[in-house]
């Protein structure tokens, strides 16, 4: 059954298009979120249309409080949005239609081809500003915790083997600095968003005297000083989906690193571990077995970021092999940044409330950290400090480790004698090295887990986010 002839384009057509069609291809039911940025970019863009003499004071003034009856509305969920109108952009040009016969101007010298990219690129400064906060409150969280526990130290792993000792702070630092690379990640999204496409047109811009300056300035598309940016070539204006793809990307990035910090913390939380309780409230039973309490919104962040991951991949596939500029596939793009957005947005908030109810439990960790084989390479480094080459260092510790395991003893509680007896270098002091205070803080370089770098650390941080 076919519907009568669209109302913004049907001109050239005799009949609608079919049930079916409206139906898989309106993208309303997503898109209408874009519906407070169509709404401001149609008041600077009437708004300059004005100024240029396309429209009369009188239709501006009704067009705008037209647009905002119709922004009170959207907000309070009043409006109905209409498949068969397609998009958010043709939903509002239809719903102004009804309060102002001026609504008719409106599309004057512009595309929807340039006032989607336009939208979007509203959307995705306010989206990384909105990703920013909440990466920022995330870091709060981390410095809090890490600030708790400068003094309780850990096994650090490679290989998933403890490794060295390090002090939990300096572990919660490690994601400081991850989610600090990721607010970076999000500001550069937000510069490259800050140009403004409005003016492109369908492909060639316009015939009509538009001043893309103002539109630019007005909704709020400029640099530093205050400079309007426009967007340098319309082809590529309407075509581009750089900021989908980057966008997803930093998306994609951050809920990596939240997904490894879950993966660490659901390590530490196993009863095998024990390094951490976790907060009830972000955590569930079991319905048959009464014991459980489960990591739940760890894994959950874990699994999410398979998702996320996956958004930016199915946008890669969409756009690659498309031939310039606009193509209806572009439509596409929307579901999935509008996905990772929400996604990452909440894990986020997770993370940071899964965090500050974390809490480490100091006699679990003492306990692992006490294993004096994680400073065994302080003990090679005691040998090349009286001038023993490394290699054969550690050789040398190699052996007592053997002797160990041997013996069946921790490497501090070997004899003397016996220790000794590995090398002529090994002195009646090697067992001082197994001192973990000490061997903190014979770690004070630049970017290593000694107490004074990483009060430094902390105090930079808790600077840098004021
Ligand atoms: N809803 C469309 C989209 O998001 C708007 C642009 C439509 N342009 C067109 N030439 N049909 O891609």
């Amino acid at each position: 059954m076919a519907k009568k002839a669209q109302a913004t384009w049907g001109g050239r057509f005799s009949k609608g298009p079919a049930e079916l069609m409206l139906a898989f291809g309106e993208s309303v039911s997503f898109d209408k979120r874009l519906a407070p940025y169509d709404i401001e970019v149609n008041k600077a863009h009437t708004a300059m249309l004005q100024s240029i003499g396309l429209l009369t004071k009188k239709e501006l003034r009704d067009i705008h409080k037209g647009l905002e009856v119709l922004a009170k509305r959207i907000a309070k969920g009043e409006v109905e949005w209409k498949a068969e109108f397609e998009d958010v952009h043709m939903n509002i040009e239809q719903l102004l239609t009804k309060i102002t016969p001026a609504a008719a101007k409106m599309h004057t010298a512009r595309s929807r081809n340039d006032q989607v990219a336009t939208d979007v690129r509203l959307f995705f400064k306010d989206a990384c500003g909105q990703m920013v906060a909440k990466l920022e409150r995330l870091l709060g969280a981390l410095l809090t915790i890490a600030e708790k526990n400068q003094d309780v130290f850990i096994p650090g792993y490679t290989h998933l083997q403890r490794a060295q000792p390090v002090s939990v702070a300096h572990h919660l630092l490690a994601y400081v600095e991850m989610f600090g690379r990721d607010i970076g990640r999000f500001v550069r999204v937000y510069e490259n968003a800050n140009w403004c496409p409005l003016g492109s047109g369908a492909i060639a811009g316009t015939t009509l005297p538009i001043d893309r300056e103002f539109t630019a300035k007005a909704l709020g598309f400029v640099d530093a000083r205050g400079k309007p940016q426009v967007t340098p070539n319309s082809m590529d204006a309407v075509a581009d989906r750089d900021l989908f793809l980057d966008f997803a990307h930093a998306c994609s990035v951050t809920a990596t690193h939240i997904s490894r910090v879950a993966e660490d913390v659901i390590i530490w939380n196993s009863s095998e571990f024990s390094y951490v309780s976790l907060p009830d409230a972000f955590c569930t039973g079991s319905s048959l077995m009464p014991q459980k309490k489960n990591p739940d919104s760890l894994e959950l962040l874990r699994g999410k970021s398979g998702r996320i991951i996956g958004n930016e991949q199915s946008l890669f596939v969409m756009v690659k092999g498309l031939p310039l500029t606009y193509n209806r596939d572009l439509q596409e793009d929307k579901p999935q940044v509008f996905d990772s957005f929400d996604q990452l947005s909440i894990s986020l908030d997770v993370l940071t409330g899964t965090v500050e109810g974390m809490e480490f439990r100091e006699a679990k960790c003492a306990a692992a950290v006490s294993d004096p084989a994680l400073l065994a390479t302080d003990l090679a480094d005691y040998l090349v400090n009286k001038g023993v080459a490394f290699r054969e260092a550690h050789h040398v510790v190699g052996a007592l480790v053997a002797l160990g395991e041997k013996l069946d003893c921790p490497l501090n509680e070997i004899p003397n004698d016996q220790a000794k007896a590995l090398h002529p270098k090994m002195g009646d002091d090697w067992m001082e090295v197994f001192d973990l205070q000490r061997a903190m803080k014979a770690r004070e370089g630049a970017g290593m887990p000694g107490p004074k770098q990483i009060r430094k650390q902390l105090a930079k941080w808790k600077k840098s986010l004021g």
